[in-house]
Order: C-alpha cells, then sequence, then structure tokens
C-alpha cells in the first residue's frame, strides 16, 4: 500500500538549507516546508563540512517544533565526510537522514552496517532511523526496484536530475522531457511498487515560477507525492501541486455520493456525466479527501 494514503504524514515538499548558511537555517521553521533537509553534501563547501555538522546538531537540539520533519543529507558513503556526517547525524537525532547518489542496494546496505553500528553506539534501537535515499546516476535509475525494496527503514526515493545529467552527459535541462522523463517514471514505479515516497528533483530556476508550476503539476500526475525545493519561493507552487483543489475536492465528494448510492442499490458500476464510476474510481477519490484532510482543506 503506498505512504500517501497510509503514512502519517504529508510529505508534499522538502526544502534543501545548506547547514552552514546560519541565516538560511533560522529562516527554516518559519517557511512553510513539509520537510526540511538539512545539507552537509553539495550544498556545503568541502572545506566548511566540521562547521556545518556543529551548526546542524546545535540547531536540530534547540528545535522544539514536531509540525516539520526535519532531515539531515550526509555525504555520500564512498567519501571521507561520511563517518564523521553519520556519527553527527544520529546524534542530532533527525526524523530521517538523506544518502545522496545511492546506485545499488549494496551501497544503502554498506550504509545500513555503519548506521546500525552508530545507533548501538549511541544507545538507540538498532534500525530505528529512517532513509531517503537519492537517486542521481544512470546505475541507481536501473536499479530503482531493488533499492526501494532493500530495507524497512527505507522511507523514499529522491530523484536527483543534475547528477544523473552529469552521469549521462547530458546538460541538465527541463525534466518533463527526454531520459530524465524516463527516469522519473522509473523512480515512481519503484517506490510506489515498494510501497514508499517518491519525491521528484528540485527545478533549477528559482526565477522561473511558470515552470515549475508545470513541472509540479506533471510530477504530482505522475504518481510523485512530493517534490524537492532549493528556495522558499517554491513551497506555495509545490504545495498547491500536491494537494487537491476546492473544485477536485467536490468533484470527489460528488462521484464518491453517486457511488454510494449505486452500492446501496446492489450495483458494482454507474456512471457520472458519462464517466465509469467503479471501485477503484472510489478508492482513488477516497484518497484524494484523504489528501485534503491532511492538508487542512476539509
Ligand atoms: N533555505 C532557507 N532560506 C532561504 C533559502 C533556503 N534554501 N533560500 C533562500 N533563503 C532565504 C534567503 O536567506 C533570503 O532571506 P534574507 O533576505 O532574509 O536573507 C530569502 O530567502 C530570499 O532569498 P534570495 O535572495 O531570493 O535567494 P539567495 O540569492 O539568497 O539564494 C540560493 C539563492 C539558490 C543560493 C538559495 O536559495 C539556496 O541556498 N538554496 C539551497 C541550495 C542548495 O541547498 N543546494 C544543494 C541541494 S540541490
Ligand atoms: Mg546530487
Amino acid at each position: 500500500m503506498s505512504t500517501v494514503e497510509a503514512g502519517p504524514r504529508l510529505r508534499r515538499s522538502f526544502l534543501f538549507v545548506p547547514g552552514s548558511e546560519e541565516r538560511k537555517l533560522l529562516k527554516a521553521p518559519g517557511l512553510g516546508a513539509d520537510a526540511v533537509i538539512l545539507d552537509l553534501e553539495d550544498g556545503v563547501a568541502a572545506t566548511r563540512k566540521a562547521e556545518a555538522r556543529r551548526q546542524i546538531l546545535a540547531f536540530l537540539q534547540a528545535q522544539t517544533s514536531h509540525a516539520i520533519e526535519w532531515l539531515i543529507r550526509l555525504n555520500g558513503v564512498d567519501t571521507p565526510h561520511f563517518e564523521a556526517d553519520l556519527e553527527a547525524g544520529v546524534r542530532a537525532g533527525p526524523d530521517a537522514l538523506v544518502i545522496p547518489k545511492v546506485d545499488s542496494p549494496e551501497t544503502l546496505h554498506q550504509v545500513d552496517a555503519h548506521l546500525t553500528e552508530a545507533e548501538h553506539a549511541a544507545a538507540r534501537v538498532p534500525g530505528s532511523l529512517k532513509l531517503f535515499v537519492q537517486i542521481e546516476s544512470a546505475r541507481g535509475v536501473l536499479n530503482a526496484p531493488a533499492i526501494a525494496t532493500a530495507m524497512p527503514r527505507l522511507l523514499g526515493l529522491m530523484l536527483g536530475h543534475v547528477d544523473l545529467s552529469a552521469d549521462l552527459g547530458i546538460r541538465a535541462g527541463r525534466a518533463g522531457e527526454g531520459i530524465v522523463y524516463h527516469a522519473r517514471c522509473q523512480l515512481v514505479l519503484a517506490a510506489r511498487a515498494a510501497g514508499v515516497d517518491a519525491v521528484d528533483t528540485i527545478h533549477l530556476n528559482i526565477q522561473d515560477q511558470d515552470g515549475l508550476r508545470a513541472e509540479a503539476a506533471q510530477a504530482a500526475a505522475l504518481g510523485f507525492t512530493g517534490k524537492l525545493a532549493i528556495h522558499p519561493a517554491q513551497l506555495p507552487i509545490i504545495h498547491e501541486a500536491f494537494t487537491p483543489s476546492a473544485e477536485r475536492v467536490q468533484q470527489a465528494e460528488k462521484i464518491l455520493e453517486v457511488w454510494r448510492a449505486a452500492e446501496a442499490e446492489g450495483r458494482g458500476v454507474c456512471t457520472l456525466d458519462g464517466a465509469l464510476v467503479e471501485r477503484p474510481v472510489a478508492a482513488g477519490e477516497r484518497r484524494i479527501l484523504e489528501r485534503a484532510r491532511r492538508a487542512g482543506r476539509l
């Protein structure tokens, strides 16, 4: 079953905040993101990793609000930063970690072994710290189905099309076309088949609001459960795309009314304005209402 229906939270937006930038960290709690990714990886210069770890630790220890999910993105398992990142990541007590550049289940098992050790050392329950992984290479995309089912601590797959494009030797262009579009479809299928979240890639141009709106709507239509963000102005646009509109809610209520009436008369199918309504249609409409309820629109 998909986490959109079953999961405790709506995770429509994930805002990246560079861990070395205190001004942005301090703004993060008030920006309205569903989840915030405190970054130690590519948003932080190599010379400032230690400082970023300290800042993230202090910042998270001071947080009391549970309205936002706090994630920490570590550097990759094969980098010299990973061990210290992991230690800081476990100590800081985030809601989950984000592991970048995962291209096979083996990479993820390697991370899991280190993490289990760190959990033991910190007297935490092994397996309790959850993970999101970023798929951002050709190998990662092809291995997405195996990665998605690799372990219970996995909450979702996130696409990274900038690194993926670099890996493919192509320009990081629009996510709505070409091979990146194919990768998005593959990632959604892999994640949803495994019952974990599918999180769409970033929209690079922070001034291009129309482009983001179209891309986020397409992501929602493809079955993504949320989208990565790099700037606060992207959040309302992403939320709009991943929250059923008032008209959509009305339509769902109408379809369910017709369906209930048909069911009461012992019929398994009926139509509304010419469109077929049957069990899977009704189930889909209930999910729309559930999403609207969780987003506070019902
Ligand atoms: N998190 C928190 N606050 C942010 C933010 C973010 N990701 N991006 C911008 N802001 C804040 C800025 O600090 C600024 O606030 P201020 O005026 O009080 O200082 C306000 O929002 C407006 O920002 P703006 O001036 O439009 O953008 P910028 O030029 O300061 O920053 C980026 C542009 C792209 C550098 C910035 O958005 C950013 O750092 N994004 C994250 C990038 C990242 O993490 N990349 C790695 C993962 S892909
Ligand atoms: Mg990346």
